[in-house]
């Protein structure tokens, strides 16, 4: 037993994103889009952002600096498409002269280079399409990290219960998301083609969000869940707040 929970520990203790890190697909440390289109972005920005995030992209306010640490640290380990998804749908935010999705696709997308831009990351020979917006990996300046705590995840892998402890074993993940108390069939079926990984991570908040029975019936289930990134003292668990099984028993998917 005693040899059981040592190996379980060394596993909850690897870094959250030990299978996040993208293993093809460019990242925005490329140079994945060009001076123009940055100049672009830049008077596209000037003329529709810096009103409320200011000219030099610190914010004032209750507008977030769109600059530094914390604005990477909520975008990044994640597609581009992400931070792209939320300009285009709630930028620029509501206003008297101002309405979100007004501006067209390329210029959301100029403003988004300049973005990257100001914030380190190089530029290169190739514009950026919308179409690389989903297969580019938003990464720190110093490359891939760990996730930082409160991020939104989600994590696929065989749930196991054991007495109030729930965790998950083979799991993949993070990957991080936009939405953590629902799901939809589209993510759904990405979580039923995801590999299983090597990891574990425990879950919280289980008990709380299904009953006993309702548990049970997931137990030793390929299993997605969505939730907040806790981290303490270096191990990571996720406070779940969706749990859904992908029809899938995990006896049978293998690895
Ligand atoms: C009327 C003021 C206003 C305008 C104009 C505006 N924003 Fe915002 N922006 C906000 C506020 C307030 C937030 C905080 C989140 C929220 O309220 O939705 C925000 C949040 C953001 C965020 C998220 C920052 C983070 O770290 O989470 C981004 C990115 C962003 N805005 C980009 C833009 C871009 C690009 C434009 C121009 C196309 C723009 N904003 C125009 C007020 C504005």
């Amino acid at each position: 037993m005693k040899i059981i929970v040592a190996v379980l520990l060394v596993v909850l203790a690897t870094p959250a994103n030990a299978d996040n890190t993208p293993t093809t697909g460019a990242t925005t440390l490329d140079g994945v889009f060009t001076s123009a289109q940055v100049q672009r972005g830049k008077s596209a920005y000037t003329r529709n952002c810096s009103g409320c995030h200011s000219g030099n992209l610190q914010g004032e306010g209750i507008e977030p600096p769109l600059i530094g640490d914390l604005f990477l640290d909520a975008w990044r380990e994640d597609k581009l498409f992400s931070l792209y998804d939320f300009m285009q749908t709630r930028m620029p935010k509501e206003g008297r002269n101002t309405s979100p999705g007004s501006l067209a696709k390329p210029q959301y997308l100029d403003i988004l280079t300049y973005l990257l831009d100001r914030n380190g990351f190089p530029a290169g020979m190739q514009e950026l399409t919308l179409e690389q917006l989903t297969t580019t990996q938003f990464v720190g300046l110093n490359g891939p990290a760990p996730l930082p705590p409160s991020a939104m995840v989600r994590w696929v892998g065989c749930l196991q219960v054991n007495d109030k402890n729930v965790q998950l074993t083979q799991a993949s993940g993070p990957t991080r998301v936009t939405v953590i108390d629902e799901t939809d069939e589209r993510e759904i079926a990405q979580s039923k083609e995801a590999a299983l990984g090597a990891s574990a991570i425990a879950l919280t908040n289980v008990p709380q969000l299904q009953s006993v029975a309702a548990l049970a019936a997931l137990a030793h289930k390929k299993v997605q869940a969505k939730g907040v990134l806790n981290v303490a003292s270096g191990v990571s668990s996720v406070q779940v707040l969706s749990l859904v099984s992908t029809g899938q028993d995990c006896s049978t998917v293998g690895n």
